[in-house]
C-alpha cells in the first residue's frame, strides 16, 4: 500500500495502480473515456486530467493525465483544481464538436457514459456553430448497430476488438477528423466477442441490434441477477424484461468468472424465452388426436395420479440445462436408482471422468480469471473458442501478461497498455494447442498440433512422461518429429512456468484425452509445479447433474426395453438430441406413459402423453454448477405467466399426486434446497449460497425494477383499470416491483449497476472493493469441489491405440460452432443467421479443388449429402462434421464413415 494525497487529504491505496484507478477506487468522481479497467490506459482522450503538485509547498502544480500517472508513495493531486476542471470541460467540448446530440433517439440514451461525463464536467451548451462532419454507417451483421457520427475517437472499440479479443476485421480507418471505426466493407463482425462493443463503447456508436428490435429504455427494464445457460462456464448475466418479453442480456461482473465480458452466444442467445415454440399450457396428447386440449391443474393432478400408480415402474430423465433443484425434485419423485442423466453416452462418460479428476486431484479447477493468469498452457483436444468461448478470451491474455512480466523489469506498469503492447508484438506466449482441427486461437499459439483425438491423448501421455519419466505411463517410441517437438517444448514450458495450466474437455467425446490431461497435471505436481486444470463441459448444469450421481441414459432405455419400467418423466430435455432417433423412437413407443416437463416444444414433447409448461431461467429461480464446480444462483427476471411454472413445482405436484411424498412437500425453493443439501452432502454448501430472504428485507425486498421505472400504473390498463398488486415471489429476496429495500444490495442480488451520476455500465466501479477486484461483500457463488489434499493420486494408464481404418474409411471428428451447436441459442434470429449450413470439412490434400462440391457421407446407417469445405490442417484420414447443427442427424462422434465425392453425376471415393 502507498499513501497519496487528494485535495491535501491522505489516502491509502494499493501499490501499482494509476491515479485514475486509485481515485475511482476511493469513490471520487473523475471523468474518463479511453481508460477501461480491463483494457488499461493509453492516455488518448485527455479527459482524466488532474493537477499534480511536487510537494505540499507547490501551489502551481501541473496538469497530468490521471490514467497515465502512477499512484506512487506521496503523490499529491487535486481533482477540483479550477484549471484541471476547466481543462476537462474543454476536452469534453471538443470531443463533442461533431457529436450529433441525438440522445432522444439514441439507444444508448439514459445509460451513456458520454452523457454522464458531459454532466460531470459541466459542459452544458454547445458553442461551436460550424457544420458537423458526418459518416456513413455500416451493416455489421445481426448483432450490432453502427452509428459512427456519435464517435468521440476514444479507441476503446479497436483496443477491445482487435487488441484484447484478437478480432481482425474491425479497425481504425482514415485519418485526421475523418477517423473511422469499422470494417473495410460492410458485413458481419467476425469476432465471437463483438457484442461487448455495446458495453465497451462509451457512447452510442455500437448498440445492440437485437435489443433495438424490441427496445425499451434501461430504466424500464425489470432485471435480476442470472447466469448464462449457453455453455458450461457460468458467466454471470443481467437479463432485462419489459411487458413479459426478455429484451436483452448484459454482463454481470464476476471477478473470478467472466469479469467484464460475455461471448455473443451468451449475449444474444436469450430469445428462445420469447419463442413461439414455448409451451404455455399443460397438454394431454393422445394418439390420432390432432389438437391437444389444454388442461387445468385439477386435470393434471388427476392424470398424474392415473399415470404414476406404480412408483417402482417410473424412470426419470434429468437434464444438464435444468436447475439443480428441478433435477433433484425429479430424483425425489422417481428414486435415486431410477434417475438418469439425459445426456449422450459420450457426454456421460466424459462427465464422470471429469468429476473424478476434479475430486481426486491432481489439480484444482481453474477459474476464468486464473486462466488469464497462466504463463504456460497446453490445450488438449478442445476448440475452446467454440465450446467455452470465455476460456479462449482469457487465454488470449497470455501474450499481454508475458509482455507485462518483462515490462515490470523496466518499471513498466501492467496498466500501461500501449507500452506493454509495444513489447507484446515481439512476444509469443507459451500456449500449445493440440486439437483435431485448426482453431481460431491458433494465431496465439507457440506451437500447434493437429491429430485425431486418440493421437492427441497419446500426446498428452507423452508430455506427462517427458515431465515424469520414472512415474508416468507410456512409451517413448514411434511418433513423428512434429509430435516429439511438441511434447518436448510443451513439457519444458510447463515445467518452467509459475502458473501452468492444462485445458481439456468433452468436445472430442474422448475420456482418454481428459485422462491424459490429468496425467500432465499429475506429472507437474510430482515435479513441484502444481498446475490448474480447466475442464470444459457442454451445458450450463452438466456438472451439477453429474454430481447428483444419475445413471446413464442407456440404463433408462434398457429398463423400459426389459419391461422393468413403463412410465417416463422427462425433464427439460429433447432425447432426440441425446441419442439416435431409432433408439428414442423405440423408447417412447415402449413406454406406457410419457410425461415431459419443458419450456419448448421438441420432438420428444410432441410424442408425450402429458406435457407440462416449465419456466425458463428468466421466469424461475435455481442453481447451476459451472465447469469449475462453482454453484451459482439464478433469479427469475419476470414472473411466470398463466400455467407456466418452475419445473420443480410441477414435479412437486406429480409427487403429491402419486401420493408418495408427504415429507417432500417443499413449499418454497429454500425447503427443497435444504432437502437437497441434506440428502447429498456435496451440495451442503448450497444453503449458505445466498443471503437469506430475511436479511435484506428489513424495509422490504430488493426491487427488480429501477426507481425510474415508468408507466407502471398504466401498463396493464387494457386489462385492469386499477393497478394490480405485483406478483408475489416466495422463492427470492427480490420483488417484481420498484418499491422495496433501497440500500446497497448484497453482491449476489445486484440487479443493476447504478450510482448517482453513473448511469452507464461504468457504475460498476462503485460496486467493487477495488477497481477490477471482487464485488463488495465478495463475489457470488461457491465451489462445491476441491481436489483431495493428499498426494496419493495415480496416473491413468496410457490409452489404447488409435482407431484402425480400413480402405476407404475416414474418421469423422466433431467440429463445434459457437453459433449453431447449441440448440437453445439457435432460436435467436441473430444467432441462427450466423450459423453455418451443414458441411463436411476435408483437408485440401484429401480432395484437391473440391471446395463447394457435393459429397455423399455414409455413417452409422445414415447417408448424407453435404457440401465440402476445405480446411487446411485437417489430419490425414479424418474429416470434420459440425456437431449439433440443424439439418444433421445426431451422431456419436468420433465415428468411422465413408465418403464419396459426387461430381457431375459420377461418384468417386476419397
Ligand atoms: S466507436 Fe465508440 S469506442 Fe470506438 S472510438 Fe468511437 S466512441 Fe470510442
Ligand atoms: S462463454 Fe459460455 S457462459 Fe459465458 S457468455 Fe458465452 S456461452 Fe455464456
Ligand atoms: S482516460 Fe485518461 S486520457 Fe483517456
Amino acid at each position: 500500500m502507498v499513501t497519496i494525497y487528494i485535495e491535501g487529504e491522505p489516502y491509502r491505496v494499493k501499490t501499482g495502480q494509476n491515479l485514475l484507478q486509485a481515485c475511482l477506487g476511493l469513490g471520487f468522481d473523475l471523468p474518463y473515456f479511453c481508460w477501461h479497467p480491463a483494457l488499461g490506459s493509453v492516455g488518448a482522450c485527455r479527459q482524466c486530467a488532474v493537477k499534480q503538485f511536487r510537494d505540499e509547498n507547490d501551489t502551481r502544480g501541473e496538469i497530468v493525465m490521471a490514467c497515465m500517472t502512477p499512484a506512487d508513495e506521496g503523490v499529491r493531486i487535486s481533482i477540483q483544481d479550477p484549471e484541471a476542471a476547466q481543462f476537462r470541460a474543454s476536452v469534453l467540448e471538443w470531443l463533442m464538436i461533431n457529436h450529433p446530440h441525438d440522445c432522444p433517439v439514441c439507444d444508448e440514451g439514459g445509460e451513456c457514459h458520454l452523457q454522464d461525463m458531459t454532466v460531470m464536467t459541466g459542459h452544458n451548451y454547445r458553442e461551436c456553430r460550424f457544420p458537423k462532419r458526418t459518416h456513413r454507417n455500416q451493416d455489421l451483421g445481426p448483432f450490432l448497430n453502427h452509428e459512427m457520427n456519435r464517435c468521440i475517437q476514444c479507441y476503446r472499440c479497436v483496443r477491445f476488438y482487435h487488441d484484447y479479443a484478437g478480432g481482425t476485421d474491425l479497425n481504425v480507418l482514415a485519418s485526421h477528423h475523418h477517423v473511422y471505426f469499422g470494417r473495410s466493407g460492410t458485413g458481419p463482425l467476425e469476432s465471437e466477442f463483438s457484442g461487448n462493443l455495446v458495453e465497451v463503447c462509451p457512447t452510442g456508436v455500437f448498440t445492440d441490434k437485437r435489443f433495438k428490435s424490441h427496445f425499451t429504455r434501461k430504466w424500464d427494464l425489470q432485471c435480476a441477477p442470472s447466469v448464462c445457460v449457453h455453455c458450461g462456464l457460468g458467466c454471470n448475466t443481467l437479463p432485462g424484461e419489459r411487458y413479459g418479453e426478455l429484451r436483452r442480456i448484459r454482463n454481470r461482473y464476476h471477478h473470478q468468472v467472466n469479469g467484464y465480458f460475455l461471448c455473443d452466444r451468451g449475449r444474444y442467445g436469450y430469445e428462445f424465452v420469447n419463442s413461439a415454440r414455448r409451451i404455455r399450457q399443460p397438454l394431454r396428447r393422445s394418439p390420432g388426436e390432432a389438437a391437444a386440449p389444454p388442461l387445468t391443474e385439477r386435470e393434471v393432478r388427476d392424470l398424474a395420479a392415473e399415470f404414476l400408480t406404480e412408483p417402482d415402474r417410473l424412470i426419470g430423465i434429468g437434464s444438464p440445462r435444468a436447475s439443480l433443484e428441478s433435477n433433484f425434485a425429479l430424483r425425489a419423485l422417481v428414486g435415486a436408482d431410477r434417475f438418469h442423466a439425459g445426456v449422450s453416452a459420450s457426454d456421460f462418460s466424459c462427465l464422470a471422468t471429469g468429476i473424478g479428476i476434479l475430486r481426486e486431484g491432481p489439480a484444482p479447477a481453474a477459474t476464468l480469471q486464473g486462466i488469464g493468469l497462466a504463463d504456460a498452457a497446453l490445450v488438449l483436444g478442445e476448440d475452446v473458442t467454440q465450446t467455452a468461448p470465455l476460456v479462449a478470451l482469457n487465454l488470449r491474455r497470455m501474450r499481454y501478461r508475458k509482455s507485462a512480466r518483462i515490462g515490470s523489469d523496466f518499471r513498466l506498469p501492467e496498466w500501461n497498455d500501449a507500452g506493454v503492447r509495444e513489447l507484446a508484438q515481439l512476444q509469443v506466449p507459451e500456449l500449445f494447442m493440440a486439437t483435431p482441427v485448426p482453431t481460431r486461437l491458433d494465431d496465439e499459439a507457440k506451437r500447434t498440433y493437429y491429430a485425431p483425438p486418440a493421437d492427441l491423448a497419446a500426446l498428452g501421455v507423452a508430455v506427462a512422461r517427458a515431465l515424469d519419466p520414472d512415474g508416468a505411463p507410456g512409451t517413448d517410441s514411434g511418433e513423428s518429429p512434429a509430435f516429439h517437438a511438441m511434447v518436448q517444448e510443451t513439457a519444458e514450458a510447463l515445467l518452467a512456468a509459475a502458473h501452468p495450466l492444462i485445458v481439456t474437455g468433452s468436445g472430442c467425446g474422448s475420456t482418454a484425452l481428459m485422462e491424459a490431461a490429468a496425467n500432465v497435471a499429475w506429472a507437474l505436481r510430482r515435479r513441484g509445479r502444481p498446475a490448474e486444470l480447466a475442464l470444459c463441459v457442454p451445458e450450463c448444469n452438466s456438472l451439477g447433474l453429474g454430481l447428483m450421481g444419475a445413471g446413464a441414459l442407456a440404463g433408462a432405455f434398457q429398463a423400459v426395453r426389459e419391461g422393468r419400467a413403463d412410465t417416463l418423466v422427462i425433464l427439460e430435455n429433447d432425447l432426440y438430441q441425446r441419442a439416435d432417433a431409432a433408439t428414442v423412437d423405440d423408447l417412447l413407443r415402449a413406454a406406457r406413459h410419457v410425461i415431459v416437463i419443458d419450456h419448448l416444444e421438441t420432438e420428444t414433447s410432441a410424442k408425450a402423453d402429458l406435457v407440462l409448461p416449465a419456466a425458463t431461467f428468466a421466469e424461475a429461480d435455481g442453481t447451476l454448477v459451472n465447469n469449475e464446480g462453482r454453484a451459482q444462483r439464478t433469479y427469475a427476471v419476470m414472473p411466470a405467466e398463466g400455467q407456466v411454472r418452475a419445473a420443480w413445482r410441477w414435479l412437486r405436484l406429480l409427487t403429491r399426486a402419486a401420493d408418495q411424498g408427504a415429507e417432500r412437500s417443499w413449499e418454497r425453493l429454500e425447503d427443497l434446497r435444504a432437502d437437497l443439501a441434506n440428502q447429498l452432502p456435496v451440495f451442503a454448501p448450497l444453503v449458505r449460497l445466498a443471503p437469506r430472504i430475511e436479511v435484506p428485507t428489513a424495509n422490504g425486498r430488493l426491487p427488480r425494477q429501477s426507481h425510474r421505472y415508468t408507466g407502471r400504473t398504466s401498463m396493464g390498463a387494457h386489462l385492469h383499470v386499477s393497478e394490480p398488486k405485483p406478483p408475489a415471489d416466495a422463492d427470492a429476496p427480490l420483488a417484481f416491483s420498484m418499491e422495496g429495500f433501497d440500500g446497497p444490495a448484497p453482491a449476489p442480488l445486484i440487479s443493476r449497476f447504478w450510482a448517482p451520476g453513473w448511469n452507464s455500465v461504468q457504475a460498476l466501479n462503485k460496486f467493487q472493493m477495488e477497481i477490477g477486484g471482487p464485488l463488495r461483500g465478495g463475489d457470488p457463488g461457491c465451489r462445491l469441489i476441491e481436489p483431495a489434499a493428499s498426494d496419493s493420486g495415480r496416473y491413468f494408464p496410457a490409452p489404447e491405440s488409435a482407431t484402425q481404418l480400413s480402405e476407404g474409411e475416414v474418421l469423422l471428428i466433431p467440429i463445434h460452432h459457437i453459433f449453431g451447436s447449441d440448440p437453445l441459442s439457435m432460436l435467436s434470429p441473430g444467432v441462427s443467421q450466423r450459423a453455418p449450413s451443414p458441411y463436411l470439412a476435408l483437408a485440401p490434400e484429401a480432395a484437391p479443388g473440391a471446395e463447394g462440391e457435393t459429397v455423399r457421407l455414409e455413417v452409422d446407417g445414415h447417408a448424407l449429402t453435404l457440401r465440402v469445405r476445405l480446411i487446411p490442417g485437417i489430419p490425414p484420414g479424418t474429416a470434420g462434421l459440425p456437431a449439433g447443427l440443424r439439418g444433421l442427424p445426431v451422431l456419436a462422434l468420433p465415428a468411422v464413415g465413408r465418403i464419396s465425392l459426387k461430381k457431375r453425376e459420377e461418384e468417386r471415393p476419397i
